[in-house]
Order: structure tokens, then sequence, then C-alpha cells
């Protein structure tokens, strides 16, 4: 394999930059030509697809977003687009493609290798919900993002004795609202994966307010519903003031974390290794710190699981 491309697709997250950095570096280490599709699978399709050298990734690896642009493309999901953007790549002589994203962007990663292109995926999303790592690239970036802001919201909760609700990214996963829960000390934590009872959650403030608690955070991720629903029902049925902060697409941005860049400097470098071994239709890793490699079906088998031990103590540490 000589020619290899990169693209990154999906929602965008911090460390992606510097993961494209280590696809190219890597490459044109091993005297590979290398290329960047821009704007994801839609820049694929529409042949958006320029050669990059080593200057092209110069400065980037401190950057939030991503230097290649993303998307989410509907045409790539049908066949007739997945045929066009493999003619695009066979046009620029590209015969393995990485990339860098989400479930989705996985799933069109195996669609291509089943159209004789070889892929690897390397996991790229805020929401730490791909199987198959420990973690995924950007995630620490947002959570750290998220704990400032639970920070700094409670500066203005203990001030004004009111209840905050603070709603999260995390469409299916709660790993998000989970550990910034619990590093930002709320006495409340709803995700998607553990179902809650708003009976309870209304008797646990009120014994809060009882023992002279003056304030409270709940750490709400949006896939368990509206966050102001939440606060709704908590202000119809006790005394509390509450208020609401939906943090949105800023947990998205910044400055990739040192853990980030790590990671995604390792993950965007063992996927040029496996690729240049004859890999295809898997994604890569890390494990107990470790390098590791899965294919595609096996990830797509394997729910994704929040860490039961932490979710249980953080209900220990927030009586
Ligand atoms: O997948 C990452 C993510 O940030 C989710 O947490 C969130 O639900 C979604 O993307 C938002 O997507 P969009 O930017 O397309 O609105």
């Amino acid at each position: 394999m000589k020619r290899i491309a990169v693209l990154t697709s999906g929602g965008d997250s911090p460390g992606m930059n510097a993961a494209v950095r280590a696809v190219v570096r890597k490459s044109i280490f091993h005297d590979c030509k290398v290329f960047g599709v821009y704007r994801g699978y839609a820049g694929m399709i529409e042949g958006d697809i320029k050669e990059l050298d080593l200057g092209s990734v110069g400065d980037i690896i401190h950057r939030g977003g991503t230097m290649l642009h993303s998307s989410r493309s509907e045409e790539f999901r049908t066949v007739e687009g997945q045929l066009k953007a493999v003619e695009q790549l066979k046009k620029h002589g590209i015969e393995g493609v990485i990339v860098v994203g989400g479930d989705g962007s996985y799933r069109g990663a195996q669609k291509l290798s089943k159209h004789g292109i070889a892929t690897v995926g390397a996991p790229g999303t805020i929401d730490n919900d791909i199987p198959g790592t420990d973690f995924t690239i950007g995630f620490d970036t947002a959570l750290n993002t998220i704990i400032d802001s639970i920070d700094k919201i409670r500066d203005t909760a203990s001030s004004h004795e009111r209840t905050y609700v603070i709603e999260v990214m995390g469409r299916h996963a709660g790993d998000l609202a989970l550990l910034s829960g619990l590093a930002g000390g709320a006495e409340t934590i709803l995700l998607p994966e553990v179902g809650h009872n708003m009976d309870d959650i209304i008797d646990r403030l009120e014994r809060g307010a009882k023992r002279g608690k003056k304030h409270s955070i709940i750490v709400v991720a949006e896939g368990i519903g509206s966050g102001f629903d939440v606060a709704k029902d908590i202000e119809k049925r006790t005394q509390l003031e509450t208020r609401v902060t939906v943090l949105g697409h800023l947990q998205r941005g910044g400055s990739p974390t040192g853990f980030d860049r790590v990671l995604a400097s390792r993950l965007g470098a063992y996927a040029v290794d496996l690729l240049l071994d004859g890999k295809s239709g898997i994604a890569v890793g890390l494990e107990k710190n470790q390098l590791v490699h899965y294919p595609f079906d096996e990830i797509f088998q394997k729910p994704h699981q929040i860490d039961k031990q932490v979710y249980e103590l953080s209900a220990q540490l927030s009586i």
C-alpha cells in the first residue's frame, strides 16, 4: 500500500487534528503518499481530496475542531453514494482510508471495505460510546470543559442558594454526565443507561434541604430528555428555586488536553501501521494503556456500557 487517505467524520472532537497529523506524518515516515478527504464522506463523494505533506499538518496539534472539516452525509448511506466515493478514491489511486469518527463513521468505513477499499477506524467523539477502547479521542477534553462549567455554576448556585440542572451532551451514552458529575460533586446524575425515578430525586433534594443544604447540582445527560423538564418538575413539587444550563456545543470545542493529544497521536499512527500490515475492516483503540484493534462487526455487536462501579460510587459520595 502506497497511497493512504484520512478523513474526519460525524461530530468533531478535540484531538481529531492530532490524529490527522499522526496519520500524515506516520504515512510519510513509511514513504507513502497521504491524502486528506475534506468534509467527511460528503467530500469523498464530491472528490474533495488533496495530497497532504509534512507542513500541511504543522501547527494543528493543539487546535480543537478538525482542519479537514466534518459532516454527516445522508448520501453516503446509499449504495450509489458509496460507489461515487469509491470512484473518487480510485481516481487518486487511494488503496486505504483511515476514518476518525464515531459509530456512524465506522459503519461508513465498513461499507467502503466491502467495496474493496481497505479501512481502519479511529474513535473520535466526545461521547466515549465506542466499544473496543477505554477512551475516545475528545472525551477527556469535553469532560474537563464540563467540569470547569460545573465549578463556575457551583459558585453562583451557592451565592443564590439555588438548585441547578446542567444538561450535558451524550445522545445515547452517559459517560460525560457520569464522570463530570462525579468530578464536579453533583448531588444527582441522570444517565440514559440507568433508569431514574423523579420521586426519589425530589425526596433526596428535600432531605438535603431539611439537613440545611442550600444548593444542589444535578447533571443530566441529554439522552434522558430535556434538562428543562427535570427542572420544571422540581420547581412544581418543591420550594427549591431551580435554574437550567444547557452546555451544548461548547463541549465540542477547545484545545485538546494532553491526554487527548497523546491518545490521538498513538491511535492515528497505529492505524497507519495496521493498514500497511494489510489489515482492513477494523478499528483501533486503547485498553489498559495497550493499543488494540477489533473488527467493526465485533464493535457493532458490543453494547456500550457505563462503569457501574463508578456510578455506584457517585451515588455513595453524594448522599
Ligand atoms: O456525537 C457527538 C455529539 O456531540 C453528541 O453528544 C450530540 O448529541 C451530537 O453530537 C450533536 O450533533 P450535532 O452537532 O449534529 O447537532
